[in-house]
């Protein structure tokens, strides 16, 4: 038999590729994909993202309903904005749905998606899980933190008494606090303390990287949806990225080697905090896949990061809608002072008997959600939700802010009344889907048991321990709360307070 000749591979090759493009064009046109706007070249629907994204996608749902698909660039997004398209996303689909997309944040902050917040669906990230399930966020490690966290909060208190009077930056207090708490949780002391002389960082200069890191997470990098676009890192994002996390790197090597001297050669060390439980875990051989070093200086960044801002963030919104609503004060404080009485503070395990509490806190995390549209996910496979079609890789944004602003699903959505929680058992625990400040399903937020005992404990104990006032002749009317975006959502004008201790003097010094 004759060889074929140069024009009859052509011709095989011509026509292989006319049939893919011709069954890619088929599937698309049988794809019955959620309802959208109309996207334009190249960068799809980015044109109509303002810079409260959370805000543009609701708006955007009221006009195409509880699942749309948007075009972020290149990349299809689907949002759900309804408690059932949030069980469809986060429990039916949940395991679809396990997956984050690859962004520039997770590449270059976390150590190319080492930690567990950016880390693929897969055997890492499942281990990842089960550590924090069994060992650093076991009831019985986050029990034996709970001095530190009293004796943090007390300092507080302390701090607050001693500035009565004065007008103060409230998140700049309670961002401390949680800072505080945080590295002696994890970190084992406070590295980043004011009186120590050897310090490697500076409170300043710590806070000013984790304002970085923040943000950096939280911005809409053009690269993430227009990647043949990144190499010019057109926002300058990217050597922010890559600055931000050699300055953190030094802090967690710092952070390691210290761990490690410390423990060598003790024979059946005992961990004192979570960056010993790491390593810890990273020196198991039986360990399904090897914790190496970057992965335990990923997961500590990401326990530091996770569990400074949030509290701060929502305790702020709770004390700006409290003073816009001095009714609510008078409430809380009648609960305080009929159960707790004014000769003591609260402590952790009586917040089940302060229920006018534990609402305002919910209530707070109801419209001011931390993450308004929870981290986003990634689908695994192709999947049909609510009869449209999401092939694999398409990117999943869930927002809980518009669902916490349904009028289906909430009585008046717009105003603050920790009432409605009065008497029902709708919690913050993943299983009522009408609010998920933390997530649900298997990326859940695995630090919410930590993160809600510190909101619903320092809450109690600032409104037990101040009256708190607007500075000068500052009206509630005044009040400003609009929000900033990033990986977190606070206040976009920071709260300014006077607080005026409520309780004898003797118990802010004890
Ligand atoms: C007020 C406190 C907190 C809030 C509101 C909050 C909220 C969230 C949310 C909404 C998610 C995404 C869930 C999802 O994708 O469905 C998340 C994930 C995460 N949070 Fe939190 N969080 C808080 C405190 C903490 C604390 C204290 C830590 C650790 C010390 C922490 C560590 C993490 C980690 C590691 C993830 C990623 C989980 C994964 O992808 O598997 N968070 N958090």
């Amino acid at each position: 038999m004759e060889a074929p000749t140069w024009l009859s591979y052509a011709f095989a090759w011509l026509a292989t590729l006319v049939l893919i493009i011709l069954s890619r064009h088929l599937r698309h046109r049988k794809l019955n994909l959620p309802p959208g706007p109309k996207p334009w070249p190249i960068i799809g629907n980015l044109n109509l993202i303002g810079s409260l994204p959370h805000q543009s996608i609701h708006a955007l749902s009221q006009k195409y309903g509880p699942i749309m698909q948007l075009r972020f660039g290149s990349f299809p997004v689907v949002v759900g904005s309804s408690v059932d398209m949030a069980k469809a996303f986060l429990k039916t689909h949940d395991l679809t749905f396990a997956s984050r997309p690859k962004t520039a944040a997770g590449k270059y902050t976390t150590y190319n998606y080492s930690d567990i917040t950016w880390s693929q669906y897969g055997p890492y990230w499942r281990q990842a899980r089960k550590m924090c399930l069994m060992e650093l966020f076991s009831a019985k490690r986050l029990d034996s933190y709970e001095y530190i966290r009293m004796e943090e909060m007390r300092a507080l208190l302390k701090g607050l008494l001693e500035s009565s009077n004065t007008t103060i930056t409230l998140k700049d207090n309670l961002s401390t606090v949680s800072l505080n708490v945080i590295s002696r949780m994890v970190l084992g002391k406070k590295y980043i303390d004011e009186t120590d002389e050897n310090a490697i960082l500076s409170p300043e200069e710590f806070k000013k990287m984790m304002n970085e890191l923040f943000l950096l997470n939280g911005v809409l990098n053009i690269g993430d949806s227009i990647p043949w676009l990144d190499f010019l890192d057109l926002q300058g994002y990217i050597k922010r990225m890559k600055a931000v996390s050699k300055k953190f790197d030094r802090f967690l090597e710092h952070v390691l080697d210290e761990h490690n001297q410390r423990r060598k050669g003790v024979m059946d060390y005992i961990a004192k905090d979570m960056v010993d439980v790491l390593l810890q875990l990273a020196d198991d051989p039986n360990l399904d896949v090897k914790l190496e070093r970057h992965g335990v200086k990923a997961f500590t960044q990401d326990l530091i990061a996770g569990g400074t801002e949030s509290s701060a963030v929502t305790l702020e919104w709770a004390i700006s809608e409290l003073l816009k609503k001095p009714e609510i004060f008078k409430k809380a404080t009648e609960e305080l002072d009929r159960v707790i009485g004014r000769e003591r503070w609260v402590e952790e395990k009586e917040i089940v008997n302060l229920p006018y509490i534990d609402a305002i806190a919910k209530e707070t995390m109801r419209l001011h959600p931390v993450v308004p549209m929870l981290v986003p996910r990634c689908s695994r496979e192709d999947v049909k939700i609510a009869g449209y079609d999401i092939p694999k890789d398409t990117r999943v944004l869930v927002n809980v802010w518009t669902i916490g602003r349904d009028p289906n699903v909430w009585d008046k959505p717009n105003e603050f009344c920790p009432e409605r929680f009065i008497g029902k058992s709708i919690d913050v625990k993943g299983q009522d889907y009408e609010l998920l400040p933390f997530g649900s399903g298997r990326r859940m937020c695995p630090g919410y048991s930590l993160g809600i005992k510190v909101i619903q404990s320092s809450l109690a104990n600032l409104l037990h321990g101040f009256t708190w006032k607007l500075p000068g002749n500052m009206k509630k009317e005044d009040l400003n709360m609009e929000e900033v975006f990033g990986l977190s959502t606070p206040k976009k004008i920071p709260l300014l307070v006077l607080a005026e201790p409520k309780l004898p003097v003797h118990l802010y010094s004890q």
